[in-house]
């Protein structure tokens, strides 16, 4: 079965049918509302039992929310699907939901969220669906926005599915142009089933509240509901520092070459993700477009 992302844009794939089958799928229910609640303590907001204003992005039929309502937290939703905030509405989510695309950015005052999570959303900005979409700009207008609406200090964290190395690279560097400081925190790598990536970013120049926590089961301990381990050795927690990537870039200067760009493709490739064959192409230079 190919990825919803590949099936159709999120306002059509998620239509009423499939908001329905969605939010009525037990296994969806309890694996959204795990990651929901790894994505809060990741938050890590002060233990003082106050409530905070949360965003949750691409909040759907409010699975996700659910768990912030749980902890005490009021929350804003941003979805693009009618359908899935319909059925949002109908379960009576306690979140204030806009029928609204992150790509053209969040449209909130700067400084005024206190943190915000999005589950199994974000990578769907990789994805072109009208002429008029370049994800490269979706992205932009996506982290820019999110990082003026958070207080300084105030985290994001973001779990979502990349399909690839090229589009977790994409995501990280618009994240880090936009000012953020923080990196990917992986929970169960070796686990085909359970493996979870989080995107923790953290508003504001590098500091304590930027340091990243470990991924569960990075030891090598295996998560309870998935006893293979098909994977050794990889490395699970990406740091990144706020630095802005020089532009143009030339990957050959490095001395990254062929063998470079093979042993990069084996990785992926253990890691599970879905990487192209080799072939006599790959890592061949291209000319210049004019
Ligand atoms: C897999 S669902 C997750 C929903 C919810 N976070 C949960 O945990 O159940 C992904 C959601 O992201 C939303 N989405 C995708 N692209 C979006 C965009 N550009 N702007 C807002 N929401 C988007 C989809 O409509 C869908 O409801």
């Amino acid at each position: 079965m190919p990825r919803p992302e590949v099936q159709a844009p999120p306002e059509i794939f998620y239509n009423e049918t499939e908001a329905r089958k969605y939010t009525t799928s037990s296994r969806i229910i309890e694996i959204q509302a795990k990651i929901s609640e790894r994505a809060l303590e990741l938050l890590a907001l002060p233990n003082d039992g106050l409530p905070r204003l949360l965003l949750d992005i691409g909040c759907g039929s409010g699975l996700s929310g659910e768990t912030l309502s749980e902890n005490g937290h009021h929350w804003i939703g941003y979805d693009i699907s009618e359908s899935m905030l319909n059925v949002a509405l109908e379960r009576e989510a306690e979140g204030d939901l806009l029928l609204a695309d992150m790509g053209q950015g969040l449209g909130l005052r700067p400084g005024v969220v206190d943190g915000a999570i999005s589950i199994s959303a974000v990578q769907w900005l990789c994805y072109a669906d009208k002429s008029s979409h370049e994800p490269r700009m979706r992205l932009k207008a996506f982290f820019g926005s999110l990082y003026r609406c958070l207080a300084r200090g105030a985290r994001a964290v973001l779990q979502l599915y990349a399909e690839n190395m090229d589009q977790s690279e994409m995501i990280m560097m618009y994240a880090m142009r936009a000012g953020f400081a923080g990196g990917i925190v992986v929970d169960w790598p070796h686990s085909s089933k359970a493996r979870k990536a989080y995107l923790v970013l953290t508003c504001g120049p590098p500091s304590i509240q930027s340091y990243l926590p470990k991924g569960k089961g990075e030891d090598g301990a295996m998560c309870s509901e998935d006893e293979e381990s098909d994977d050794d050795g990889n490395q699970t927690v990406g740091i990144y520092d706020r630095t802005r990537p020089k532009k143009k870039a030339k990957i050959n200067k490095n001395g990254k070459g062929k063998e470079w760009v093979f042993k990069k493709k084996e990785q992926m490739r253990k890691k599970g993700y879905s990487v192209p064959p080799d072939t006599k192409y790959t890592a061949r230079k291209r000319k210049a477009h004019f």
